[in-house]
């Protein structure tokens, strides 16, 4: 193949070709350099200069957004590339063990391993991704197992022609959601496509992720679930009859009769894992876009009136009154004006908007017409983590759905959303492996093709945002709790949870813990009642010694706090997060202080740089420990003032909150920081 020109699907282009495809797109250079490494393998040097031309940059800033997202390259990968996640709820299964084994078997393997933070599927951990493949539970030999085969020189695969959806009577229900996937729901599908007289569909999961794959049966008297479900269970599972709804060690039954379910108050999931993502009939027969109708028939004003007076607040983690951020868009003045939705989800221990996106996308695109109709905004942006492919091939089949429904107009369509009058383009663009660009300024700035750096506000991004426009900027699930709200009204909403903090919460239990997955509740529900009841404590049957709450920023709570309820006010009055409702679980075996040293390690790594006390402070305070640690304990009042300088002194909360897992270890297991015997006082 000649370096200058590639071959996809039968088409040979080259890459100046591929580069000029993106030149009136605005941002453009993103979506470029990810469509040249994908084409190619890795971004040549020497496309910089046609790469500064065509989107009207220099070269340096060219070079300064190749150089700080993780994911792009500039030199060919030595073989298949291998994602081992470091995060903490993988630490909290053993990533650490992983990680060191990956990295010893690659050192003789035409593979390439790298580090990275979270891919969406912390419930069933240590996770690894191979050329975007998962793989869940893996241990140190399987690592080995695995990359041993992965730097084995594969046949050439010849694209075999699209098959058919299968036809049938009989319906059967495998998720395709990405943790399904990663257990090998693909395999188990293919096994009932095969049946005569079956008709599959690849629903999204219903959170219960211990169970997946998670089949079920349409039968007469309802949907009929056996779990979980492996390739070599489908034979016996169909002679035993299952596609009658029969009898079987994996028969469950009922998924809404199963307690997991009935002590759960679904909003924002309500139609995750029962609709089929790709089916917009199937989501109009269970209430979809019943909200947007509503919103269509009031004025903008009155639906941001009826948002505010939901109570909703930001779900992304800051938890801002999304009506109030609503209402300063509306009134900015200015025609051009922008959603943008932050999927970038990189928290350790969460997954919600992956698997919203998954299973019920067309309820993301709902939420986000009405939020353009509410401020006056045609265009939306939605921004996906690259470690989200799954989420990113369903947000865009839902997208071209809808465009062909007139739900949304598409290039050149002249319609408008359901023949309203008024117009609204929606767009996916994909992040490169930078958590910092989770916070919005950064997402904005990636969103224009540059590098993720903070921006300092004001100006808030309401009033100067996206490409300097008055933008919403809303997670997935802030955004996806609005159809409800508009389909319900108001105070139904606002009936649900305690103080200021309303509606429901959307917990994704995770780490090591019995039963993970997605629990929707109102707020107010206890931590040890998540943890305890509902999760079913530690999966090692060991005791609990911590949960971190809120992602990587979150603090660590001791089990004598799991009397708190979940309330963003309760929270902060111990100096802990809800965040975006992750909680990540570790036994007995943890320990304190490499979980502190993790934090502040993950934020020398994820920084954005713009500010000192979380760019260098992250790396002092990861020396620091290491010395208190190694015995030189009065060190410790040196991170002490480190952590309060971060806090005071940084721009965004990744440097101001990174104090905090640090200090709740620090406050909680202190003894995990004494000196080992014999090391000096
Ligand atoms: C370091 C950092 C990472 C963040 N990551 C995310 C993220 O992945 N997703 C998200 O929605 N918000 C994230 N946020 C919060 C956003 O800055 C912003 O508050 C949110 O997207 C606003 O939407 P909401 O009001 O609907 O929550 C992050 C903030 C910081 C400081
Ligand atoms: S605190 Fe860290 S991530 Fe935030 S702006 Fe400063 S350097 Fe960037
Ligand atoms: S998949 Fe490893 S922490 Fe989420």
């Amino acid at each position: 193949m000649n370096a200058k020109t590639v071959t996809a699907n039968g088409v040979t282009q080259s890459v100046e070709a591929i580069v000029a495809s993106h030149a009136n797109w605005p941002g453009g250079l993103m979506p470029a350099l990810h469509a040249v490494q994908h084409h190619v393998g890795f971004i040549d040097r020497s496309l910089i200069p046609l790469l500064a031309e065509t989107f009207n940059l220099s070269h340096a800033e060219v070079h300064g957004v190749i150089s700080f997202y993780k994911d792009f390259r500039t030199t060919p990968p030595k073989g298949p590339i291998v994602q081992v996640c470091r995060a903490e709820a993988c630490q909290a299964r053993g990533a650490r063990d992983v990680f060191a084994a990956a990295t010893t078997a690659a050192a003789d393997l035409p593979v390439e391993v790298e580090e990275v933070f979270c891919l969406g599927l912390c419930t069933a951990g240590p996770t690894v991704a191979i050329d975007g493949a998962l793989h869940c539970m893996v241990d140190a030999p399987k690592i080995t197992t695995l990359l041993a085969s992965a730097a084995k020189p594969r046949a050439e695969v010849t694209a075999s022609a699209p098959k058919p959806p299968s036809s049938g009577d009989t319906v059967v229900y495998v998720p395709r959601d990405a943790a399904a996937l990663a257990f090998g729901a693909d395999r188990v599908a293919a096994l009932f496509e095969a049946q005569p007289g079956v008709r599959v569909v690849r629903n999204g999961s219903h959170g219960m992720l211990w169970l997946e794959p998670l089949v079920e049966v349409a039968t007469p008297q309802g949907r009929v679930a056996y779990g979980p479900v492996s390739a070599k269970d489908v034979p016996a599972l169909i002679e035993a009859g299952m596609l009658t709804g029969a009898d079987h060690p994996l028969r469950i039954g009922a998924v809404e009769e199963q307690p997991w379910m009935q002590r759960q108050q679904r909003v924002t999931f309500k139609r995750v894992g029962v609709v089929d993502p790709r089916d917009a009939d199937d989501f109009v027969a269970h209430g979809g876009l019943v909200g947007l109708r509503r919103a269509l028939s009031m004025q903008p004003g009155e639906v941001v009136t009826e948002v505010t007076d939901s109570g909703l607040r930001g779900r992304g983690g800051a938890a801002f009154p999304t009506g109030i951020k609503w209402r300063t868009v509306l009134d900015a003045p200015g025609t051009q004006k922008y959603i943008a939705c932050n999927a970038d989800e990189g928290d350790s221990g969460t997954f919600a908007d992956r698997m919203l996106m998954e299973g019920d996308p067309f309820t993301l695109i709902e939420g986000m017409i009405i939020a353009g109709w509410a401020v006056g905004a045609n265009d939306g942006y939605i921004y996906i983590r690259s470690e989200y492919p799954d989420a990113v091939a369903a947000m865009r089949a839902a997208i071209a759905v809808c465009e062909e429904r007139g739900w949304l107009n598409g290039v050149g369509s002249t319609g408008s959303v359901l023949d309203s009058g008024f117009v609204f383009r929606l767009h996916v663009r994909v992040g490169a492996g930078a958590y910092i660009c989770g916070e919005e300024t950064a997402m904005l700035e990636s969103l224009e093709g540059r590098r993720g750096v903070v921006r300092a506000k004001p100006p808030l991004p309401a009033l100067e945002g996206l490409f300097g426009k008055p933008t919403v900027v809303n997670n997935v699930l802030s955004l996806a709790t609005v159809p409800a709200i508009m389909a319900d009204g108001a105070a139904a909403y606002a009936a649900l949870g305690t103080g200021r903090s309303r509606g429901t919460q959307v917990f994704q239990l995770a780490g090591n813990i019995a039963r993970g997955g997605i629990f929707e509740t109102a707020f107010g529900i206890t931590l040890g009642e998540l943890v305890n009841d509902i999760g079913g404590g530690s999966e090692t049957k060991r005791p609990i010694r911590a949960v971190q709450v809120g992602g990587p920023l979150g603090s660590y709570l001791p089990v004598d706090r799991f009397d708190l309820p979940v309330d963003y006010e309760a929270f902060a009055a111990a100096d802990a997060l809800v965040g975006h409702g992750g909680i990540v679980v570790f036994d007995d075996t943890v320990d304190m202080a490499a979980q502190a040293r993790f934090a502040m390690e993950f934020c020398a790594l994820e920084s954005c740089g713009k500010c000192t006390p979380c760019r260098i402070g992250s790396t002092r305070g990861v020396e620091l420990i290491d010395k208190i640690t190694a015995g030189e304990r009065h060190h410790l009042d040196t991170l002490h003032d480190l952590c309060e300088v971060m806090a005071d002194g940084s721009l965004c909360a990744m440097g101001g909150l990174t104090p905090l897992p640090v200090r709740s270890a620090l406050t909680h297991f202190a003894e995990d920081f004494a000196a080992p015997a014999g090391a000096l006082a």
